[in-house]
């Protein structure tokens, strides 16, 4: 059995990783209406990345024999009305999980919760890169995005993500 504040927060986590990739879906859609591909393909691969870290915690919650309760998962709240206001939002976004993750590490080591803790190290490290990859991306957008040339090129290198299942495995 976990603590019931660790396993509520971690069931709460579910929702706000699938909310991840509901917003990540929404950032790809804007991106696929302005033509630039790469962008959106980026994005839907990130989509795709959220719903693992959803799918990760619902199976180390099972694992430990709690319940899983699925909630609604909210309409994505970001207004998108530039192309580096998405980034940006997206850099906000990941800054946001972050706090959400080190709670959870928090609560896991009041109570001397290891188990937890050790599970959420792979957390931390994503997101470490997560907020890696947004704030480059806010980077090579002000450094090559107002030249029409220079954002065909960052859309061509975009395009060329491929989605990879986690190094996790439970
Ligand atoms: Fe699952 Fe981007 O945090």
């Amino acid at each position: 059995m976990l603590d019931k504040k660790v396993s509520e927060l971690l069931n709460q986590q579910i929702n706000k990783e699938l909310y991840s990739a509901y917003l990540y879906l929404d950032f790809s859609n804007y991106f696929e209406g302005r033509g630039l591909n790469g962008f959106a393909n980026w994005y839907y691969i990130q989509a795709q990345e959220e719903r693992d870290h959803a799918m990760l915690i619902y199976r180390y919650l099972q694992n430990n024999n709690e319940t899983v309760t699925l909630e609604a998962i909210a309409k994505p709240d970001k207004v998108l009305e530039s192309d580096m206001g998405v980034l940006k939002a997206g850099l906000e976004h990941e800054q946001y999980v972050t706090s959400l993750i080190n709670d959870i590490y928090a609560a896991a080591y009041d109570v001397k919760d290891f188990r937890t803790m050790q599970f959420l190290d792979w957390f931390v490290k994503e997101q470490g890169e997560e907020e890696t990859n947004a704030n480059d991306m806010i980077s090579k957008m002000e450094l090559f995005g107002s030249d029409p040339k220079g954002l065909y090129m960052l859309n061509s290198e975009l395009a060329g993500r491929v989605y990879s299942a986690p190094s996790l495995v439970l």
